[in-house]
């Protein structure tokens, strides 16, 4: 239920973001951060067949990594949405803020997060019934300091940064800090080998280390 994404997000405070072109590296990914210690993830909707990927991992995870909760970001239309709920989408994230997506993922009780970078933004998701929003891109809008800022007038917000969050314990105490339900992360997670290619063991440690300063700074 979308109360239990909300609430999965909230417990482990951290959100793997990930993509790539091949089904068996996504699936190495999944499993990496999984047996780091994350339950929430999202898979973002990129390029044409993105959404074959999806249904495979869906199908793959509900064996290999049954606690999985799986959304999909990157969504930016009604049509996308409604394919990725079709294919079991926990919940759906998005770069910006849209009526459309909202109404269907309302009608079908999923939960979703749109990208927002002001009150106001912020404010119209929370009457669309967005339940976590997304601060996106997260240090490029304002980083902690931001979320901070937004937290006095707003104390009722679950705000989830992502675009520019890395596993460091200074990164992520500040974002904690300022208030954060959880962060999102990509990039700086998902660490890679001298030959290019993800490094299936250092992301694995770094999910680790990174919810184990999570937890910490949560207290
Ligand atoms: C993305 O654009 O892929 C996500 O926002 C992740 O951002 P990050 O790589 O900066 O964590």
């Amino acid at each position: 239920s979308r109360i239990e994404v909300v609430q999965q997000m909230g417990a482990t405070g951290m959100v793997p973001v990930f993509y790539h072109k091949d089904l068996e590296v996504n699936k190495a990914i999944l499993k990496a951060c999984y047996d780091g210690g994350a339950r929430v993830f999202e898979f973002t909707n990129r390029g044409d067949f993105a959404h074959e990927i999806f249904g495979e991992l869906v199908k793959w995870g509900a064996v290999h990594t049954p606690e999985m909760i799986l959304g999909v970001g990157s969504v930016v239309d009604p049509a996308t949405t409604a394919l990725y709920l079709q294919l079991g989408a926990n919940f759906i994230v998005s770069p910006i803020l849209s009526a459309e997506m909202a109404k269907i993922c309302n009608r079908r009780k999923v939960a979703w997060s749109p990208g927002c970078g002001s009150l106001t933004e912020i404010s119209k998701a929370e009457e669309l019934g967005a339940e976590v929003v997304k601060i996106f891109p997260g240090q490029q809008v304002g980083g902690p300091e931001f979320v901070k800022a937004i937290k006095g007038p707003f104390p009722w917000s679950s705000i989830m940064p992502t675009g520019g969050v890395s596993p460091t314990r200074e990164n992520l105490t500040a974002w904690f800090n300022a208030g954060v339900h959880c962060v999102g992360m990509g990039s700086k997670l998902m660490k890679k080998d001298p030959e290019g290619n993800f490094d299936t063991m250092a992301i694995r440690a770094a999910t680790a280390e990174a919810l184990a300063v999570i937890a910490e700074v949560k207290g």
